[in-house]
């Protein structure tokens, strides 16, 4: 049995014991472990079933805990910090030799960021070493945003999901690497690529990577998705008129409700606040998943600030 509670107590108990526990944070839930113990580390890669080239995000408490994981922070990697973190906010910056090689899959670069939720910050500040965590969902799934979510995904197969509430971003953080020194998105998430370029100038954008082994694995072409076929379209209507045989769920962002009985709508915010809509994306997906639909009918979203990340995440989960 997969306990969900909000005892930290237990939460450190298990972690100490080099396990693995669900955490919640404000971007998605993440399966978390040891970033020191062999054990912990392998425990998260088989339980996701994730490929071992996709390196983890090291989850820490504070900015001063860098001292032993980087070797590097550029100045422009610590304005972000400053400004972003706690947040959803993943700084891609060089190892420092105490980090294995099993977290970073091999590379030099290391992921690391302070997650802004209450009960994950007295979590990792009630341990003795950083939490590695990626996303609590198997291989090219929908991230998890509720406790249950991760629940529905992996069983028995672990003890316990720390109990969060539902993440209140609900998309993953935004990537941002240093590659030459200069900062580049890896990839698009909760804080909007024009927020960081308010403070760090116009950057370059690697979000996008056909490749097997992308610099942020993330990129894969195909994640994210729903078992449901799921389409991105820009003109619903004219799509909805070529399925009317189907029993179809369309996600649109705000107006009104499609008045037909074959179709399931979800309006993510009727008050088109993008961050509002980006907060119940995953959510919709899990949703719309369990109604044994024919078809998932998405419409893309406004194509600026978090539209973007979610824009994204759709193509990925539709490929
Ligand atoms: O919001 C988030 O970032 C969530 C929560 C739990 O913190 N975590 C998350 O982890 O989304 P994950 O593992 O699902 O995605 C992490 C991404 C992957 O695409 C991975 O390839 C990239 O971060 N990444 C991690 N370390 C990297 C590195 N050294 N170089 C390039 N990309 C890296
Ligand atoms: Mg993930």
């Amino acid at each position: 049995m997969t306990i969900i509670s909000s005892d930290i107590h237990k939460a450190v108990e298990i972690l100490s014991n080099e396990d693995v526990v669900a955490i919640p944070t404000e971007t998605v839930y993440g399966l978390a472990g040891n970033i020191y113990s062999e054990t912990a580390i392998n425990r998260i890669f088989e339980v996701k079933q994730r490929p071992l080239f996709n390196p983890l995000i090291v989850h820490l408490h504070s900015a001063e805990q860098l001292d032993d994981i980087v070797i590097e922070f550029p100045q422009k990697a610590k304005l972000l910090a400053d400004h972003f973190w706690p947040g959803p906010l993943t700084l891609i910056l060089k190892k420092s030799d105490s980090i294995p090689d099993q977290i970073t899959a091999g590379k030099d670069t290391v992921g690391v960021r302070i997650p802004n939720h209450p009960v994950t910050l007295e979590l990792l500040k009630a341990l003795p070493f950083p939490l590695a965590a990626p996303s609590a969902n198997p291989f090219n799934r929908i991230s998890p945003t509720q406790a249950k979510h991760v629940e529905d995904y992996f069983q028995d197969q672990i003890k316990m999901v720390l109990e969060g509430g539902d993440c209140q971003r609900g998309l993953e953080s935004t990537i941002v690497g240093f590659p030459n020194g200069e900062p580049v998105i890896y990839r698009y998430g909760s804080i909007p690529l024009e927020d960081i370029e308010g403070i760090v100038g116009t950057l370059q954008v690697k979000n996008k990577s056909e490749t097997a082994t992308p610099d942020a694995p993330g990129m894969l072409a195909k994640h994210y998705a729903p078992m449901t076929k799921t389409i991105l379209v820009d003109d619903l209507q004219g799509t909805l008129s070529q399925y009317k045989e189907l029993r179809i769920g369309v996600i649109k962002f705000s107006g009104s409700e499609i008045t037909q009985d074959n179709v399931h709508t979800v309006i993510l915010s009727p008050n088109a606040d993008l961050a509002e809509a980006a907060s119940i994306l995953y959510h919709t997906l899990h949703q719309l998943d369990r109604l044994n639909l024919d078809i998932i009918i998405a419409e893309r979203l406004p194509d600026q600030g978090l539209g973007k990340s979610m824009n994204d995440r759709l193509e990925r989960a539709t490929k």
